[in-house]
Protein backbone atom coordinates (compact mmCIF):
# COMPACT_ATOMS: atom_id res chain seq x y z
CA UNK A 1 0.00 0.00 0.00
CA UNK A 2 1.29 3.25 -0.92
CA UNK A 3 1.39 6.45 1.20
CA UNK A 4 0.98 9.50 -0.98
CA UNK A 5 3.49 12.06 0.77
CA UNK A 6 5.36 11.17 4.29
CA UNK A 7 2.95 13.21 6.03
CA UNK A 8 0.17 11.09 5.38
CA UNK A 9 2.53 8.52 6.58
CA UNK A 10 2.61 10.14 9.82
CA UNK A 11 -1.07 10.21 10.16
CA UNK A 12 -1.19 6.68 9.60
CA UNK A 13 1.37 6.50 12.55
CA UNK A 14 -0.77 9.28 14.34
CA UNK A 15 -3.87 7.01 13.89
CA UNK A 16 -2.22 3.51 14.93
CA UNK A 17 -1.01 4.83 18.19
CA UNK A 18 2.98 4.92 16.74
CA UNK A 19 3.28 8.89 16.91
CA UNK A 20 4.01 10.97 20.16
CA UNK A 21 3.77 14.05 19.38
CA UNK A 22 5.83 16.66 21.48
CA UNK A 23 4.27 20.44 21.84
CA UNK A 24 7.72 21.50 24.23
CA UNK A 25 9.95 23.46 22.44
CA UNK A 26 12.47 21.12 22.32
CA UNK A 27 16.79 22.26 20.48
CA UNK A 28 17.83 20.99 17.72
CA UNK A 29 20.81 21.08 19.28
CA UNK A 30 21.80 18.03 21.18
CA UNK A 31 18.24 17.90 22.98
CA UNK A 32 16.32 16.14 19.80
CA UNK A 33 19.48 13.72 20.02
CA UNK A 34 19.23 12.86 23.84
CA UNK A 35 15.60 12.40 23.73
CA UNK A 36 15.41 10.40 20.91
CA UNK A 37 18.58 8.22 22.29
CA UNK A 38 16.64 7.18 25.04
CA UNK A 39 13.66 6.31 23.16
CA UNK A 40 15.19 4.43 20.57
CA UNK A 41 16.60 2.46 23.54
CA UNK A 42 13.28 1.51 24.93
CA UNK A 43 12.53 -2.03 24.38
CA UNK A 44 10.79 -2.60 20.67
CA UNK A 45 12.26 0.97 19.69
CA UNK A 46 9.91 3.14 21.12
CA UNK A 47 7.20 5.54 19.42
CA UNK A 48 8.12 8.00 16.46
CA UNK A 49 8.52 11.57 17.45
CA UNK A 50 7.04 14.48 16.29
CA UNK A 51 8.82 17.30 18.01
CA UNK A 52 6.25 20.36 16.54
CA UNK A 53 8.21 23.53 18.06
CA UNK A 54 11.40 22.70 17.55
CA UNK A 55 13.71 26.08 18.65
CA UNK A 56 14.75 28.58 16.04
CA UNK A 57 12.65 26.74 13.55
CA UNK A 58 8.82 27.09 12.17
CA UNK A 59 9.36 23.13 10.53
CA UNK A 60 8.18 20.19 12.76
CA UNK A 61 10.54 17.93 13.42
CA UNK A 62 10.16 13.50 12.64
CA UNK A 63 12.39 11.11 13.95
CA UNK A 64 12.65 7.69 15.08
CA UNK A 65 9.62 7.16 12.11
CA UNK A 66 11.19 3.97 11.18
CA UNK A 67 12.43 2.68 15.03
CA UNK A 68 10.22 -0.39 15.20
CA UNK A 69 9.76 -3.56 13.30
CA UNK A 70 6.12 -2.48 13.02
CA UNK A 71 6.97 0.81 11.81
CA UNK A 72 9.11 -0.13 9.27
CA UNK A 73 6.83 -2.72 8.08
CA UNK A 74 4.41 0.24 7.75
CA UNK A 75 6.77 2.02 6.04
CA UNK A 76 6.60 0.02 3.38
CA UNK A 77 2.91 -0.74 2.83
CA UNK A 78 2.83 -4.28 4.82
CA UNK A 79 1.60 -6.10 7.91
CA UNK A 80 5.60 -7.62 8.18
CA UNK A 81 8.26 -6.80 5.67
CA UNK A 82 8.61 -10.51 6.17
CA UNK A 83 6.00 -10.29 3.04
CA UNK A 84 8.03 -8.57 1.18
CA UNK A 85 10.62 -11.42 1.23
CA UNK A 86 8.15 -14.16 0.99
CA UNK A 87 6.89 -12.80 -2.27
CA UNK A 88 10.33 -11.85 -3.67
CA UNK A 89 10.87 -15.98 -3.15
CA UNK A 90 8.00 -16.98 -5.16
CA UNK A 91 8.61 -14.62 -7.76
CA UNK A 92 12.06 -16.18 -8.39
CA UNK A 93 11.83 -19.56 -7.12
CA UNK A 94 11.09 -21.23 -10.92
CA UNK A 95 14.34 -20.24 -12.05
CA UNK A 96 16.88 -20.59 -9.36
CA UNK A 97 20.70 -21.00 -11.09
CA UNK A 98 22.78 -23.67 -9.86
CA UNK A 99 26.08 -21.41 -9.77
CA UNK A 100 27.76 -17.75 -9.22
CA UNK A 101 28.34 -17.11 -12.80
CA UNK A 102 25.18 -17.97 -14.05
CA UNK A 103 23.25 -16.28 -11.29
CA UNK A 104 25.22 -13.10 -11.62
CA UNK A 105 24.52 -13.02 -15.47
CA UNK A 106 20.37 -14.03 -14.90
CA UNK A 107 20.75 -11.15 -11.94
CA UNK A 108 19.71 -8.18 -13.27
CA UNK A 109 17.39 -9.27 -16.36
CA UNK A 110 15.28 -11.02 -13.25
CA UNK A 111 15.20 -8.52 -11.32
CA UNK A 112 14.23 -6.09 -13.79
CA UNK A 113 11.22 -8.44 -14.75
CA UNK A 114 10.08 -7.69 -10.58
CA UNK A 115 9.97 -4.20 -11.03
CA UNK A 116 7.37 -3.74 -13.30
CA UNK A 117 6.34 -0.20 -11.46
CA UNK A 118 8.35 2.34 -13.63
CA UNK A 119 8.41 6.21 -12.43
CA UNK A 120 5.44 8.64 -13.77
CA UNK A 121 6.86 12.07 -15.10
CA UNK A 122 4.78 14.65 -14.59
CA UNK A 123 4.33 17.90 -15.94
CA UNK A 124 5.24 19.47 -12.61
CA UNK A 125 5.43 21.60 -10.58
CA UNK A 126 5.28 19.45 -7.81
CA UNK A 127 3.94 19.66 -4.47
CA UNK A 128 7.55 19.73 -3.30
CA UNK A 129 7.54 22.77 -4.98
CA UNK A 130 5.09 25.28 -3.44
CA UNK A 131 7.71 27.33 -2.69
CA UNK A 132 10.73 27.83 -4.07
CA UNK A 133 14.02 29.74 -3.28
CA UNK A 134 16.90 30.24 -5.76
CA UNK A 135 20.31 32.26 -6.00
CA UNK A 136 20.12 34.69 -2.67
CA UNK A 137 17.02 33.23 -0.96
CA UNK A 138 18.47 29.82 -0.46
CA UNK A 139 18.77 29.72 3.91
CA UNK A 140 19.41 26.17 5.12
CA UNK A 141 19.32 27.49 8.53
CA UNK A 142 15.61 28.13 7.70
CA UNK A 143 15.35 23.85 8.38
CA UNK A 144 15.22 22.23 11.81
CA UNK A 145 18.63 20.51 11.21
CA UNK A 146 20.04 18.69 14.20
CA UNK A 147 23.58 18.78 15.20
CA UNK A 148 23.55 15.91 16.85
CA UNK A 149 25.93 14.59 19.11
CA UNK A 150 28.58 16.81 21.24
CA UNK A 151 31.90 16.55 18.97
CA UNK A 152 30.14 16.83 15.86
CA UNK A 153 31.67 19.13 13.75
CA UNK A 154 28.30 20.75 13.09
CA UNK A 155 24.71 20.03 12.03
CA UNK A 156 23.77 16.80 9.69
CA UNK A 157 21.00 16.03 7.31
CA UNK A 158 20.76 12.60 8.42
CA UNK A 159 17.97 10.83 6.23
CA UNK A 160 18.50 12.45 2.48
CA UNK A 161 17.71 10.98 -0.69
CA UNK A 162 20.93 12.12 -2.75
CA UNK A 163 19.57 11.89 -6.60
CA UNK A 164 23.01 11.62 -9.26
CA UNK A 165 22.69 10.94 -12.76
CA UNK A 166 25.13 9.02 -14.42
CA UNK A 167 27.37 11.38 -16.89
CA UNK A 168 27.66 8.48 -19.40
CA UNK A 169 24.79 6.76 -19.19
CA UNK A 170 22.13 9.29 -17.71
CA UNK A 171 21.41 6.20 -15.30
CA UNK A 172 19.87 7.88 -11.89
CA UNK A 173 21.01 6.77 -8.38
CA UNK A 174 19.49 7.67 -5.13
CA UNK A 175 21.55 6.64 -1.99
CA UNK A 176 21.14 8.11 1.58
CA UNK A 177 24.62 9.81 2.38
CA UNK A 178 24.74 12.28 5.23
CA UNK A 179 24.72 16.41 4.46
CA UNK A 180 27.23 18.30 6.70
CA UNK A 181 25.29 22.05 6.71
CA UNK A 182 28.46 24.35 6.43
CA UNK A 183 26.70 27.38 6.02
CA UNK A 184 23.30 29.14 4.00
CA UNK A 185 23.82 27.65 1.23
CA UNK A 186 26.77 25.09 1.24
CA UNK A 187 27.15 21.60 2.67
CA UNK A 188 29.33 18.30 2.28
CA UNK A 189 28.67 15.48 0.43
CA UNK A 190 29.36 12.16 2.45
CA UNK A 191 29.54 9.70 -0.34
CA UNK A 192 31.79 7.21 0.44
CA UNK A 193 34.30 5.97 -2.40
CA UNK A 194 32.28 2.56 -3.03
CA UNK A 195 29.16 4.35 -3.36
CA UNK A 196 27.40 5.04 -6.47
CA UNK A 197 27.24 8.86 -5.89
CA UNK A 198 31.05 9.05 -5.96
CA UNK A 199 31.53 6.91 -8.91
CA UNK A 200 28.89 9.33 -10.55
CA UNK A 201 31.38 12.43 -9.69
CA UNK A 202 34.51 10.76 -10.21
CA UNK A 203 33.10 10.45 -14.20
CA UNK A 204 32.39 13.71 -14.36
CA UNK A 205 35.52 14.63 -12.68
CA UNK A 206 36.84 12.73 -15.70
CA UNK A 207 34.73 14.80 -18.29
CA UNK A 208 36.16 17.95 -16.58
CA UNK A 209 32.39 18.81 -15.42
CA UNK A 210 30.05 19.87 -12.50
CA UNK A 211 27.93 17.19 -11.27
CA UNK A 212 24.05 18.22 -10.68
CA UNK A 213 22.99 16.86 -7.14
CA UNK A 214 19.32 17.04 -5.89
CA UNK A 215 18.77 16.20 -2.29
CA UNK A 216 15.25 14.91 -1.24
CA UNK A 217 14.01 14.97 2.43
CA UNK A 218 10.37 13.09 2.54
CA UNK A 219 8.36 11.23 0.41
CA UNK A 220 6.51 8.07 0.68
CA UNK A 221 8.75 6.60 2.99
CA UNK A 222 9.62 3.59 0.61
CA UNK A 223 11.62 5.73 -1.35
CA UNK A 224 13.74 6.80 1.69
CA UNK A 225 14.37 2.49 2.31
CA UNK A 226 15.36 2.36 -0.95
CA UNK A 227 17.77 5.02 -1.14
CA UNK A 228 19.62 3.09 1.74
CA UNK A 229 19.24 -0.69 0.22
CA UNK A 230 22.01 -2.28 -1.22
CA UNK A 231 20.43 -2.76 -4.79
CA UNK A 232 23.03 -3.55 -7.48
CA UNK A 233 24.26 -0.51 -9.93
CA UNK A 234 21.75 -0.30 -12.83
CA UNK A 235 18.71 -1.06 -10.42
CA UNK A 236 17.31 2.06 -10.24
CA UNK A 237 15.65 2.99 -6.33
CA UNK A 238 12.69 5.01 -7.70
CA UNK A 239 11.83 1.78 -9.88
CA UNK A 240 12.71 -0.61 -6.81
CA UNK A 241 10.25 2.02 -4.61
CA UNK A 242 7.81 1.62 -6.91
CA UNK A 243 7.73 -2.03 -6.83
CA UNK A 244 7.87 -1.99 -2.89
CA UNK A 245 4.73 0.65 -2.84
CA UNK A 246 2.95 -1.02 -6.18
CA UNK A 247 2.25 2.12 -7.71
CA UNK A 248 4.77 4.41 -9.53
CA UNK A 249 6.60 6.89 -7.85
CA UNK A 250 5.30 10.18 -9.30
CA UNK A 251 8.55 12.50 -10.65
CA UNK A 252 8.94 15.95 -11.40
CA UNK A 253 11.98 18.15 -13.04
CA UNK A 254 13.38 20.03 -10.39
CA UNK A 255 13.95 24.10 -10.50
CA UNK A 256 18.29 24.37 -11.45
CA UNK A 257 19.21 21.20 -11.96
CA UNK A 258 18.55 18.26 -14.85
CA UNK A 259 16.97 15.91 -12.32
CA UNK A 260 14.05 14.97 -11.65
CA UNK A 261 12.80 14.63 -8.03
CA UNK A 262 9.80 12.75 -6.29
CA UNK A 263 7.04 15.03 -6.94
CA UNK A 264 5.82 14.47 -3.15
CA UNK A 265 8.43 15.15 -1.42
CA UNK A 266 8.89 17.85 2.04
CA UNK A 267 12.22 19.93 0.57
CA UNK A 268 14.20 19.56 -1.95
CA UNK A 269 18.10 21.08 -2.17
CA UNK A 270 19.06 21.79 -5.66
CA UNK A 271 22.79 22.38 -6.33
CA UNK A 272 25.81 21.21 -7.59
CA UNK A 273 29.48 19.50 -6.86
CA UNK A 274 32.98 20.66 -8.58
CA UNK A 275 34.95 17.37 -8.36
CA UNK A 276 38.16 19.94 -8.02
CA UNK A 277 37.33 20.70 -4.94
CA UNK A 278 37.00 19.34 -1.01
CA UNK A 279 36.60 20.30 2.19
CA UNK A 280 37.14 19.39 5.75
CA UNK A 281 33.70 17.13 6.59
CA UNK A 282 33.34 15.50 10.21
CA UNK A 283 33.86 14.54 12.60
CA UNK A 284 30.09 12.89 13.11
CA UNK A 285 28.66 10.49 15.76
CA UNK A 286 28.36 7.46 14.02
CA UNK A 287 26.47 4.13 13.13
CA UNK A 288 29.91 2.56 14.89
CA UNK A 289 28.80 4.46 18.09
CA UNK A 290 31.92 6.19 17.60
CA UNK A 291 32.96 9.36 16.48
CA UNK A 292 34.31 8.64 12.34
CA UNK A 293 37.25 10.91 12.09
CA UNK A 294 37.17 13.96 10.04
CA UNK A 295 38.10 13.61 6.53
CA UNK A 296 38.05 15.78 2.96
CA UNK A 297 35.03 15.36 1.30
CA UNK A 298 33.40 16.54 -1.80
CA UNK A 299 31.23 20.49 -1.25
CA UNK A 300 27.35 21.09 -2.46
CA UNK A 301 26.78 24.56 -3.92
CA UNK A 302 23.32 24.76 -3.42
CA UNK A 303 21.12 26.93 -6.28
CA UNK A 304 17.76 26.27 -4.89
CA UNK A 305 15.74 24.81 -1.90
CA UNK A 306 12.09 23.50 -2.89
CA UNK A 307 9.52 22.52 -0.38
CA UNK A 308 5.95 21.87 0.46
CA UNK A 309 4.44 24.90 2.05
CA UNK A 310 4.24 23.48 5.39
CA UNK A 311 6.60 20.75 5.25
CA UNK A 312 7.64 18.54 8.05
CA UNK A 313 11.69 17.76 8.52
CA UNK A 314 12.60 13.96 8.49
CA UNK A 315 15.30 13.02 10.57
CA UNK A 316 17.52 10.31 12.43
CA UNK A 317 20.03 9.65 14.38
CA UNK A 318 22.78 7.22 14.62
CA UNK A 319 25.15 6.13 17.21
CA UNK A 320 25.43 3.52 19.78
CA UNK A 321 23.20 0.27 18.34
CA UNK A 322 20.31 -0.19 19.08
CA UNK A 323 18.62 2.66 16.74
CA UNK A 324 16.64 3.26 14.55
CA UNK A 325 18.43 2.38 11.45
CA UNK A 326 19.01 -0.69 12.61
CA UNK A 327 15.33 -1.29 11.43
CA UNK A 328 16.60 -0.19 7.86
CA UNK A 329 18.96 -2.83 7.73
CA UNK A 330 16.91 -5.24 9.58
CA UNK A 331 14.24 -4.69 6.27
CA UNK A 332 17.50 -5.32 4.27
CA UNK A 333 18.51 -8.67 5.86
CA UNK A 334 15.11 -10.20 5.36
CA UNK A 335 14.47 -8.51 1.81
CA UNK A 336 17.47 -9.10 0.55
CA UNK A 337 17.93 -12.92 1.80
CA UNK A 338 15.70 -14.13 -1.46
CA UNK A 339 18.14 -12.26 -3.64
CA UNK A 340 21.21 -13.29 -1.75
CA UNK A 341 19.63 -16.91 -2.55
CA UNK A 342 19.56 -16.57 -5.83
CA UNK A 343 23.24 -16.39 -6.12
CA UNK A 344 23.81 -18.83 -3.16
CA UNK A 345 20.73 -21.48 -3.44
CA UNK A 346 22.56 -23.28 -0.33
CA UNK A 347 21.79 -20.28 2.10
CA UNK A 348 19.31 -20.84 4.69
CA UNK A 349 18.96 -17.85 6.74
CA UNK A 350 21.11 -14.99 7.59
CA UNK A 351 21.46 -12.35 10.61
CA UNK A 352 23.34 -9.51 10.73
CA UNK A 353 23.18 -8.86 14.36
CA UNK A 354 22.42 -4.80 15.30
CA UNK A 355 24.87 -4.79 17.08
CA UNK A 356 27.19 -5.01 13.94
CA UNK A 357 26.24 -2.61 12.79
CA UNK A 358 25.17 -3.72 9.39
CA UNK A 359 28.73 -4.87 8.24
CA UNK A 360 30.99 -6.40 11.28
CA UNK A 361 29.06 -9.47 12.09
CA UNK A 362 27.20 -11.97 9.67
CA UNK A 363 25.85 -15.36 11.13
CA UNK A 364 25.00 -17.49 7.84
CA UNK A 365 23.63 -20.62 7.83
CA UNK A 366 23.81 -23.56 5.15
CA UNK A 367 22.95 -26.76 3.53
CA UNK A 368 26.56 -27.75 3.72
CA UNK A 369 27.10 -30.35 0.57
CA UNK A 370 31.20 -30.55 0.15
CA UNK A 371 34.48 -30.03 2.03
CA UNK A 372 35.28 -26.27 2.02
CA UNK A 373 31.66 -25.01 1.22
CA UNK A 374 31.69 -22.80 4.47
CA UNK A 375 34.53 -20.91 2.53
CA UNK A 376 33.09 -21.10 -0.75
CA UNK A 377 29.96 -18.98 1.21
CA UNK A 378 32.25 -16.52 2.53
CA UNK A 379 34.35 -15.77 -0.47
CA UNK A 380 31.01 -15.35 -2.06
CA UNK A 381 29.67 -12.70 0.05
CA UNK A 382 32.92 -11.06 0.39
CA UNK A 383 32.61 -10.58 -3.46
CA UNK A 384 29.29 -9.74 -3.94
CA UNK A 385 28.12 -5.93 -3.10
CA UNK A 386 27.99 -4.50 -0.25
CA UNK A 387 28.28 -7.68 1.38
CA UNK A 388 31.97 -7.01 0.30
CA UNK A 389 32.39 -5.48 3.58
CA UNK A 390 31.47 -7.91 5.81
CA UNK A 391 34.16 -8.02 8.55
CA UNK A 392 32.90 -11.69 10.21
CA UNK A 393 31.07 -14.43 8.62
CA UNK A 394 30.20 -17.19 10.84
CA UNK A 395 29.21 -20.34 8.88
CA UNK A 396 26.73 -22.64 10.43
CA UNK A 397 24.75 -25.55 9.35
CA UNK A 398 20.86 -25.63 8.61
CA UNK A 399 20.01 -26.99 11.71
CA UNK A 400 21.03 -23.69 13.76
CA UNK A 401 18.97 -20.60 14.22
CA UNK A 402 21.17 -18.14 12.95
CA UNK A 403 18.53 -15.61 14.52
CA UNK A 404 19.43 -16.75 18.51
CA UNK A 405 22.25 -15.21 18.97
CA UNK A 406 23.01 -17.22 22.15
CA UNK A 407 22.98 -20.69 19.96
CA UNK A 408 25.23 -19.14 17.83
CA UNK A 409 27.69 -18.77 20.52
CA UNK A 410 27.21 -22.23 21.74
CA UNK A 411 27.92 -23.38 18.37
CA UNK A 412 30.95 -21.67 17.33
CA UNK A 413 32.56 -21.95 20.75
CA UNK A 414 32.45 -26.03 20.36
CA UNK A 415 32.73 -26.82 16.81
CA UNK A 416 35.61 -24.63 15.47
CA UNK A 417 39.06 -25.48 15.46
CA UNK A 418 40.49 -22.02 14.93
CA UNK A 419 43.45 -22.54 12.89
CA UNK A 420 41.95 -25.30 10.35
CA UNK A 421 38.13 -23.22 10.26
CA UNK A 422 39.66 -19.56 10.28
CA UNK A 423 40.06 -18.30 6.97
CA UNK A 424 41.72 -14.23 6.79
CA UNK A 425 40.99 -12.55 3.88
CA UNK A 426 42.25 -8.52 2.48
CA UNK A 427 39.70 -6.11 1.12
CA UNK A 428 37.48 -2.99 1.17
CA UNK A 429 36.42 -2.28 4.26
CA UNK A 430 33.85 0.16 5.29
CA UNK A 431 34.90 3.82 5.18
CA UNK A 432 33.64 3.76 8.65
CA UNK A 433 35.69 0.85 10.44
CA UNK A 434 38.57 3.12 12.29
CA UNK A 435 40.26 -0.14 13.40
CA UNK A 436 41.15 -1.18 9.84
CA UNK A 437 44.64 -0.59 8.69
CA UNK A 438 44.11 2.24 6.47
CA UNK A 439 41.23 3.79 5.60
CA UNK A 440 38.66 1.27 3.52
CA UNK A 441 41.54 -1.41 3.01
CA UNK A 442 41.90 -3.99 5.79
CA UNK A 443 41.62 -7.83 6.49
CA UNK A 444 38.56 -9.76 7.34
CA UNK A 445 38.03 -13.37 8.83
CA UNK A 446 35.50 -15.91 8.38
CA UNK A 447 34.72 -19.04 10.51
CA UNK A 448 33.43 -22.61 9.47
CA UNK A 449 31.21 -23.39 12.59
CA UNK A 450 29.59 -26.17 10.68
CA UNK A 451 30.43 -30.12 11.23
CA UNK A 452 33.75 -31.11 9.86
CA UNK A 453 33.66 -33.46 7.34
CA UNK A 454 37.12 -36.10 6.80
CA UNK A 455 37.63 -34.38 3.82
CA UNK A 456 38.57 -31.42 5.67
CA UNK A 457 41.46 -33.07 7.80
CA UNK A 458 39.10 -34.25 10.62
CA UNK A 459 39.59 -37.62 11.45
CA UNK A 460 37.68 -37.91 14.52
CA UNK A 461 33.81 -38.82 15.41
CA UNK A 462 31.93 -36.10 15.13
CA UNK A 463 29.40 -36.39 18.58
CA UNK A 464 25.84 -35.55 18.08
CA UNK A 465 23.91 -32.89 20.28
CA UNK A 466 22.55 -33.83 23.46
CA UNK A 467 18.66 -34.13 22.95
CA UNK A 468 15.68 -36.47 25.00
CA UNK A 469 14.22 -38.93 23.52
CA UNK A 470 10.40 -38.50 22.68
CA UNK A 471 8.93 -40.84 24.68
CA UNK A 472 10.27 -39.50 27.77
CA UNK A 473 9.44 -36.40 26.71
CA UNK A 474 5.52 -37.44 25.97
CA UNK A 475 5.61 -39.00 29.42
CA UNK A 476 7.01 -35.72 31.28
CA UNK A 477 4.50 -33.84 29.19
CA UNK A 478 1.83 -35.73 30.65
CA UNK A 479 2.89 -35.49 34.11
CA UNK A 480 4.20 -31.88 34.17
CA UNK A 481 0.64 -30.64 35.50
CA UNK A 482 1.11 -33.40 38.55
CA UNK A 483 4.46 -31.88 39.69
CA UNK A 484 3.64 -28.41 40.65
CA UNK A 485 6.44 -26.82 38.77
CA UNK A 486 5.56 -23.49 37.76
C1 LIG B 1 20.91 6.58 8.16
C2 LIG B 1 21.93 6.20 7.12
C3 LIG B 1 22.99 7.05 6.84
C4 LIG B 1 23.94 6.72 5.90
N1 LIG B 1 24.96 7.58 5.65
C5 LIG B 1 25.85 7.31 4.67
C6 LIG B 1 26.87 8.24 4.34
O1 LIG B 1 26.99 9.30 4.95
N2 LIG B 1 27.73 7.93 3.33
C7 LIG B 1 27.63 6.76 2.62
O2 LIG B 1 28.40 6.55 1.68
N3 LIG B 1 26.69 5.83 2.94
C8 LIG B 1 25.79 6.08 3.93
N4 LIG B 1 24.82 5.18 4.24
C9 LIG B 1 24.78 3.89 3.53
C10 LIG B 1 24.23 4.03 2.11
O3 LIG B 1 23.03 4.75 2.11
C11 LIG B 1 24.01 2.67 1.49
O4 LIG B 1 25.24 2.01 1.43
C12 LIG B 1 23.37 2.74 0.12
O5 LIG B 1 23.05 1.44 -0.33
C13 LIG B 1 24.30 3.40 -0.87
O6 LIG B 1 23.67 3.49 -2.11
P1 LIG B 1 24.48 3.47 -3.48
O7 LIG B 1 24.91 2.04 -3.69
O8 LIG B 1 23.47 3.91 -4.47
O9 LIG B 1 25.63 4.38 -3.34
C14 LIG B 1 23.85 5.49 5.20
C15 LIG B 1 22.79 4.62 5.48
C16 LIG B 1 21.84 4.96 6.42
C17 LIG B 1 20.70 4.01 6.72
Amino acid sequence: MAYSDFQEFLSRLDAAGELKRIKEPVDPYLEITEIADRVMKMPGGGPALLFENPKNSSFPVAINIYGSRKRMSMALGVNDFEEIATELAAMLKPEVPSGIVSATREFLPKLSTLLKMPPRHDSGPGRCQEVVQLGDEVNLDEIPVLHCWPDDGGRYITLPLVFTNDPLTGKRNVGMYRIQVYDQNTTGMHWQMHKTGAEHARISGAQKRKIEVAVVLGGDPALTYAATAPLPPGIDEMLFAGFLRKKPVHLVKAKTVDIEVPADAEFVIEGFVDPTESRLEGPFGDHTGYYSLADMYPVLHVTAVTRRKQPVYPCTIVGQPPMEDGWLGKATERIFLPLLKLTLPEVVDMHLPVEGVFHNIALISIKKRYPGHAFKVMHALWGLGQAMFTKMIFVFDDDVNVQNVQECLWRLGNNIDPERDMCLVRGPIDVLDHASRSLGFGSKVGFDCTRKLPAEGFGREWPDVIKMSDDVKTRVDAMWSRLGIN
